[in-house]
C-alpha cells in the first residue's frame, strides 16, 4: 500500500508538517513524502495526500507567493509551483482515496483555507475523499507552528491512515 504527501511550503512550516503526517501514515502505508515543485506524479497510489500553507483565504498563486518571497526568506525555488498548478495539470484520479491539509495563523475567525480548496480540486478529478480537511496552525506568517501541532499532525496521519484502509474494506 503506497501513500504520497506531496507539500508545498514557503517558509518551511507546512513541510513539516507533512513530514509529521507522513509519520502517522507509515505504520499502514510506504510514504512517499515529496516537494510540488517536483511535480511528483500520483499514479499508482493507494492514497494521495496533499498539504499547502493558505495564502488569500485558499490555495497560493504566483503572486502570493511573490508576496511571501517579500515577507521573509523562502525555501529554494518555492515560489515556481503550487498545489493549485499541480493540480491543475493532474490527470484523473479516478476514485483514489485523498485527503488535505493546509497551515493557517492562529488566529479565531480567519476565513478560508488551502485544504478546503485542494480537496474541492481532488474531488473534481475523481478522487474519493476519507477525511475532511484539515488546518494546523502557525504563530505567524513566517511561523513557527503552535506547540504540539506536529503531535497533531502525527495524529491526523494515523486517523488518515486507519480511515483509508477501513474504506477499502467497504468498497
Ligand atoms: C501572501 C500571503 C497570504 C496569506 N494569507 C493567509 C490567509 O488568508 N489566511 C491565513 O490563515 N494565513 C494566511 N497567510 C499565512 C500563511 O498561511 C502562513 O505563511 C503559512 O501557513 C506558513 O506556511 P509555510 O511555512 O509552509 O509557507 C498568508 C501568507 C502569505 C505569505
Amino acid at each position: 500500500m503506497k501513500a504520497l504527501v506531496v507539500y508545498e511550503s514557503m517558509f518551511g512550516n507546512t513541510a513539516d508538517v507533512a513530514r509529521s503526517v507522513a509519520d502517522g501514515l507509515a505504520g499502514a502505508f510506504e510514504v512517499t513524502v515529496a516537494d510540488v515543485r517536483d511535480r511528483p506524479s500520483p499514479a499508482g497510489v493507494d492514497l494521495l495526500v496533499v498539504g499547502a500553507p493558505t495564502h488569500a483565504f485558499g490555495l497560493s498563486r504566483p503572486a502570493t507567493r511573490a508576496d511571501a518571497a517579500q515577507q521573509g526568506e523562502v525555501r529554494e525555488g518555492a515560489q515556481e509551483l503550487g498545489i493549485r498548478e499541480l493540480l491543475d495539470g493532474s490527470a484523473r484520479l479516478a476514485g483514489t482515496p485523498v485527503a488535505a491539509f493546509d497551515t493557517k495563523v492562529n488566529k479565531a475567525y480567519v476565513p478560508g483555507s488551502a485544504a478546503r480548496k485542494a480537496l474541492r480540486l481532488l474531488r473534481g478529478l475523481g478522487g474519493r475523499a476519507v477525511l475532511p480537511a484539515e488546518s494546523f496552525r502557525v504563530t505567524g506568517m513566517t511561523g513557527p507552528l503552535v506547540a504540539g501541532e506536529l503531535d497533531r499532525a502525527r495524529q491526523w496521519g494515523q486517523t488518515l491512515a486507519a480511515s483509508a484502509l477501513a474504506a477499502r474494506q467497504h468498497v
